[in-house]
């Protein structure tokens, strides 16, 4: 479904941020992404949804070679996959329901259809008192279900979800996982970037770990605690380092 072959990514002039990144994504998988905060997490999911080109190296997505695709079939390629941007990127003048309903509406779908599955989906992550809602007046987490909702509406080959339970509790973002793990069983590619370990252990999906520019899949590491504090140490140096808290007066 994906390939990525000595992948090298920067931005502008400065440093690269991904540095020979090279793995491959089955259809069907399910993955977590993690790494540091600036390890490049967002930026893999940029270069998997076409929003931006490898400074080197090699991507395959869907069975061909990015770079050899003509600029006029990128539209269709994006549309068979569905994001969720870490900073939701909803349009603030659509409710809530209309921004969920976009992706089918933009196919065509049948206006009956679309009042049956937008009306469920929001039902679904809680949001069923919210449906006529502008963005604005949605707290983060409820703006967050919108855009997940919005993602996946519309059964996309390859689900992209960056960081997206960060803004809600952990009972909501379990569902939100139950959600994602449908829509895998009916056939559609998932990746999640996240932060949550609790949400990494306790749905047992295969690990992509981003550190040094370099992409580890579970096989290279299973220890996820190792890995975390190394990124720690690699940011911020050892525990012994840690600034002292002043007493508070009394
Ligand atoms: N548009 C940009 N222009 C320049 N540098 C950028 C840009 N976007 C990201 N970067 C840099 O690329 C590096 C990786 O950023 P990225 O957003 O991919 O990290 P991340 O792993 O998603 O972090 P987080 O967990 O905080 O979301 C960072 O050093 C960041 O400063
Ligand atoms: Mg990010």
């Amino acid at each position: 479904m994906i390939r990525f072959e000595n992948v090298g990514m920067r931005y502008g002039t400065g440093p690269e941020v991904l540095r020979d990144v090279t793995f491959e994504l089955k259809a069907g998988a399910f993955h977590f992404l993690v790494g540091a905060s600036g390890a490049g997490k967002s930026t893999l999911l940029k270069l998997m949804y076409l929003a931006h080109r490898p400074t080197r190296g090699l991507i395959n997505i869907f069975d061909r070679n990015l770079a050899s695709i003509p600029r006029e079939e990128l539209p269709d390629i994006r549309q068979r996959i569905g994001v969720v941007y870490q900073d939701f990127r909803l349009l603030n003048h659509l409710s809530a329901f209309d921004n969920v309903a976009l992706p089918l509406r933009v196919n065509g779908a049948r206006e009956d259809v679309v009042q049956k599955h937008v009306g469920e989906l929001l039902g679904w992550v809680g949001l069923a008192d919210h449906i006529n809602a502008l963005p604005p007046t949605l707290s983060g987490g409820q703006k967050q279900r919108v855009a997940i909702a919005r993602a996946v509406i519309s059964r996309p080959s390859l689900l992209l979800a960056d960081e997206p339970t960060g803004n809600v509790d952990d009972t909501i973002a379990v569902r939100l996982l139950y959600l994602f793990e449908e829509l895998n069983r009916m056939g559609t590619t998932v990746v999640i970037a996240t932060h949550n370990k609790s949400l990494v252990d306790r749905f047992k999906h295969p690990v992509m770990r981003l550190g040094d520019g370099q992409v580890r899949t579970e096989e290279d590491e299973a220890d996820w605690g190792a890995g975390l504090r190394r990124d720690a140490e690699a940011s911020f140096g050892t525990k012994g380092d840690a600034p002292t808290v002043p007493p508070r007066e009394l």
